[in-house]
């Protein structure tokens, strides 16, 4: 692993030919994807700013330029018609405000009247090193470039720690009033969210208080990247608690969960008719951030990181890592979220394969299974040596998921083992592999697990036994991954 000082993480990027080398390093990789969303060059975090505006979804992440490291980071920005196909743009969002010198962290989009606003975090560091946190605004100009306001909404609030970010806006029409969601620290270090509330969008904003989440007073040291959704008449508050230990999450201290239940604005509070959920069951998924709006059909979408912080990743060796994960179609159903990947992902299907027991690297793997005892080698070698393992057991409902079988180890202080519980029999499970991701869809939908996968060239082939049948696809490329600054 490569050591980084603090002055090469925190460079400024100042034009697109200090990235040339850095691109055509990545481009020289084997795990690069053909339809994720990945880092034009570095390392690619959060999701933000996600929305629907002049006639095309928007996306940008979390993009520090320099190598799969977290240094200094910027917004980019891509585009699509359709949720499949994407686009750069360039960069959106750079730290070049002394409110945020040292990074422009994530937020969320807001539209209103015809405009794009984006609502960030600003990463001020002094001299020392101390760290403030500022709320910020910028919006998008004619030329379709963002312009900054020059004075941040929110500055630090004192009553909590420097760790304050990720703003998410709601408007709530009862109350004529907007509210920002900020993932918070107390000084106590217990993870909160405080909001803020203002009847003007780009102004006033006022500190309304700590939210209450009766029986989550103490669930991690800081939430980062609040979301709260109304899905099929709910709400459902989403956020990633750090450094807590879970069960069924090996040693895991990063988690991405959900609630369902009701916000009630008079008293602050959420309150959960469920106990938490965890929005995917794989190792490398976090910091979810659903859009703006709803899709076409009303429905909510959400997207995001294929990634934990702290993690490293073998795509290191080509200076870049990270991914975000396929849209994602979300409703309830018996107290839970079950999601779905976007509706026509079907067109990205390139061919149907023939070639026995082998996996695609680009495509989708659809298999049924008869509800029976289930048991799977993915990425195994040829005489079913090492790779992932996937235990189902009918009696218990339970899925056992095994990587330590894995060439490319990685990660392994958090266990090479995770378990989740199905409500009903396992009937389908849909694997969607890309180059160095694999999400899998369980159930149409009752539980997805993501992960990052670094196969080696013999690890290709898929082993079943139990009663299952499996179709196959190769995928066509729909990412123009191009050098756009
Ligand atoms: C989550 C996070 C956010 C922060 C951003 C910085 O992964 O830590 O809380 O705004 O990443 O890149």
């Amino acid at each position: 692993m490569r050591e980084w000082t603090r002055e090469e993480r925190y460079r400024k990027l100042k034009n697109a030919d200090e990235l040339q080398k850095l691109y055509e390093k990545k481009k020289e990789s084997e795990y690069q994807q053909k339809f994720h969303i990945q880092p034009m060059t570095g390392l690619l975090n959060d999701p933000n700013g996600f929305c629907y505006y002049d006639n095309q979804w928007h996306m940008f992440y979390q993009w520090c330029p320099w190598g799969a490291v977290h240094g200094i980071k910027h917004w980019y920005h891509v585009t699509s018609k359709d949720l499949l196909h994407w686009n750069n743009q360039g960069c959106a969002l750079s730290p070049d405000m002394p409110e945020d010198n040292k990074g422009v962290f994530s937020g969320s989009a807001y539209i209103e009247d015809g405009e794009l606003y984006l609502f960030y975090t600003g990463n001020h560091r002094d001299e020392n090193w101390v760290r403030t946190p500022y709320v910020c605004l910028a919006k998008i100009d004619k030329d379709g470039t963002f312009k900054k306001k020059k004075k941040s909404l929110i500055s630090k609030n004192p009553a909590y720690t420097e760790n304050q970010r990720d703003p998410k806006i709601v408007y709530v029409e009862e109350k004529k009033k907007y509210y920002i969601f900020l993932g918070a620290q107390t000084k106590k270090e217990q993870g909160c969210i405080i909001v803020y509330e203002s009847e003007k969008l780009t102004d006033n904003w006022k500190f309304l208080g700590q939210l209450k989440v009766p029986g989550f007073e103490n669930f991690g040291k800081m939430w980062e990247c609040p979301c709260l959704e109304t899905i099929d008449g709910k709400d459902v508050l989403i956020f990633s608690p750090q450094y807590l230990k879970l069960p069924k999450r090996g040693e895991n201290i990063f988690h991405n969960v959900y609630l369902i239940g009701q916000m009630d604005y008079d008293t602050l509070t959420f309150v959960p008719e469920t106990d938490y959920q965890f929005l995917d069951y794989g190792f490398d998924f976090y910091a979810a951030q659903t859009a703006a709006v709803t899709d076409k059909k009303g429905r909510s979408i959400l997207c995001a990181w294929v990634g934990l912080p702290e993690n490293h990743y073998p795509s290191e060796e080509k200076d870049w890592e990270g991914s975000l994960t396929l849209i994602r179609e979300l409703h309830i159903n018996k107290g839970k979220l079950w999601q779905l990947p976007t509706s026509g992902i079907e067109a990205l299907r390139r061919k149907q394969r023939t070639e026995d027991g082998v996996l695609p690297k680009y495509g989708e793997l659809i298999l049924k299974n008869d509800g029976g005892n289930l048991q799977l080698t993915l990425f195994g070698k040829k005489e079913e040596e090492g790779g992932i393992r996937i235990f189902y057991d009918a009696e218990t409902k339970s899925c056992i998921v095994n990587r330590s079988g894995l060439e490319k180890k990685m990660n392994e202080q958090w266990g090479n083992e995770l378990t989740f519980t199905l409500e009903d029999n396992l009937r389908n499970l849909r694997i969607f592999i890309d180059g160095c991701s694999m999400e899998m869809f369980v159930n149409e939908g009752e539980a997805v697990f993501t992960m990052h996968i670094f196969p080696t060239k013999e690890e290709k082939y898929l082993f079943i036994h139990g009663n299952a049948m499996v179709q196959s696809w190769d995928y066509k490329e729909s990412i123009t991954d191009n050098l756009i600054l």
